[in-house]
């Protein structure tokens, strides 16, 4: 039976997609507040030497994992090893749960795109907080902001792959640094906006103006540079291995992974410089105290930056739809990435059935599946819902499961199977396929999977139980 999985049009079409799964909320939100917390510079530093020694190397072997075998995680991992082929099943149930939160902040970001929508025709006359407080508190509007943003996805995953995401990617990704430049200027000129660049660069400076208040240790700073490494570049949750499946046999992978990942924190220091300089500005104009001027979590967007957006009146109305069409695209590119991933495993098995797939159908199951307990994330509202299990607000249990089990222990067995079960040559030789590879580059690579990515992942799962 011919395999109709589908297939990227082109390299770039690819990229934009895989670029667009790696830009989403780590990026644009959680990577600059990170910088400051954690050093500035020296955070920077650590994560550009982590994504030289472990994200290229990984990104390139998830890719040529996805190719050679045309499958998605669970069929890939089941065909490439004997000791280990559940390792897939990791990475699918990781992508569900990150899926399940991005549902709800996804429906967030639509909610208050029409907020600033609707800030230009009536002014809103309330604060950035009492703006997330009403949010937070009408939870049925949110819920269907929520049923909507999965209904997008839905849209665009049923389109396909070429039809669908990569044609929703090539068009939304430039917009999206469109936009970026857009905010960055206007947020760089604000009276103010210098504070907010030398808490994201200056090492320290957080915490020595009192931004940040706790201590925080070295070892805390490495472990977050590699948690926010994995997160950001989509490792570990099958989206790399699932869009490398669609991949044609030509293409240079290693060119590919390196271009990911630059994209990927270019975009993210970008983001820095348009979320931050505004937001201190914003604070300190309002006469606000360092420790008040939220810069991390749900409120540095969701309160920080409207009140930015409310302050400028009607500019900051424009201002605040770009903003949150930026994030929404961000947030999407990265969702229906997501989801591709547990497409990939119904794909594969009706494959292996003998069956061709109903590609609309399973993708509308699959959102339903997310919606059930996505909506579940937007009742507890940034756990003011008071969902709370095992001493955990719902959110961050998700997370906790997601990014500090699941997708460690994943990529680690993946590790496991490239270098003692393949001995790295079976991947080898698919790079090798549309790139010129030499004994230099496999012994880097062998040396960076064998033994670079281990500490990194050890790191990220200490840190995120004890740091
Ligand atoms: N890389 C995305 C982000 O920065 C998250 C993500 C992880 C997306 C895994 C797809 C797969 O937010």
């Amino acid at each position: 039976m011919m395999n109709n999985r589908g297939t990227w049009g082109s390299n770039i079409g690819f990229l934009f997609a895989a670029v667009g799964s790696a830009i989403g909320f780590g990026t644009v939100w959680a990577f600059p507040y990170k910088m400051g917390k954690y050093g500035g510079f020296t955070f920077l530093a650590i994560y550009l030497v982590f994504a030289a020694a472990v994200g290229i190397s990984l990104l390139i072997c998830e890719l040529a994992i996805g190719r050679k075998t045309g499958k998605g995680p669970i069929g890939a991992y089941s065909e490439l090893s004997k000791k280990y082929p559940f390792t897939g099943v990791f990475a699918v149930l990781a992508s569900y749960f990150i899926m399940i939160m991005y549902a709800s902040l996804g429906g967030y970001c639509l909610e208050y795109v029409i907020i600033n929508i609707k800030s230009f025709f009536t002014p809103l006359n309330l604060s950035g907080d009492e703006v997330f407080t009403q949010v937070t508190k009408n939870t049925d509007t949110s819920i269907i902001y929520t049923i909507i943003f999965v209904f997008i996805n839905y849209l665009i995953v049923k389109g396909g792959i070429q039809k669908g995401i990569e044609k929703f990617s090539i068009v939304a990704i430039p917009m999206l640094f469109i936009s970026l430049i857009i905010v960055i200027c206007v947020s760089l000129c604000a009276k103010g906006a210098s504070e907010g660049l030398k808490f994201m660069f200056l090492p320290d400076y957080g915490r020595l103006k009192g931004y940040i208040t706790e201590d925080i240790s070295i070892f805390q700073t490495i472990s977050a540079a590699g948690s926010q490494l994995f997160f950001s570049l989509s490792i570990g949750m099958g989206a790399t291995i699932a869009y490398g499946s669609y991949l044609n046999k030509k293409e240079n992978l290693i060119k590919n992974a390196v271009v990911i990942t630059l994209a990927d924190t270019l975009a993210s220091v970008m983001s820095g410089l348009a979320v931050i300089p505004a937001a201190v500005a914003t604070g300190i104009r309002g006469g606000l105290s360092p420790d008040k001027i939220s810069l991390g979590g749900p409120k540095l967007l969701f309160v920080s930056l409207q009140e930015v957006f409310i302050q400028s009146g009607k500019f900051g109305s424009v201002l605040g739809v770009i903003f949150f069409v930026l994030i929404l695209i961000a947030a999407i590119s990265s969702a229906v990435s997501l989801i591709e991933v547990i497409m990939s495993y119904f794909i594969d098995r009706a494959y292996y059935c003998g069956k061709s797939i109903n590609r609309s159908k399973t993708a509308f199951w699959v959102c339903i599946s997310v919606l059930v307990f996505g909506i579940f994330t937007t009742i507890d509202a940034f756990g003011t819902g008071g969902i709370n299990i095992f001493g955990r607000s719902y959110i961050d249990l998700l997370s906790l499961i997601s990014e500090a089990i699941l997708m460690p222990v994943g990529a680690y067995l993946m590790t496991v199977i490239v270098t003692d079960e393949l001995k790295t040559d079976g991947i080898c030789d698919e790079i090798s396929k549309g790139a010129k590879i030499g004994k230099r580059f496999k012994n880097l690579f062998y040396i960076s999977m064998k033994f670079f990515v281990p500490v990194v992942i050890g790191l990220v799962i200490f840190g995120a139980f004890f740091g």
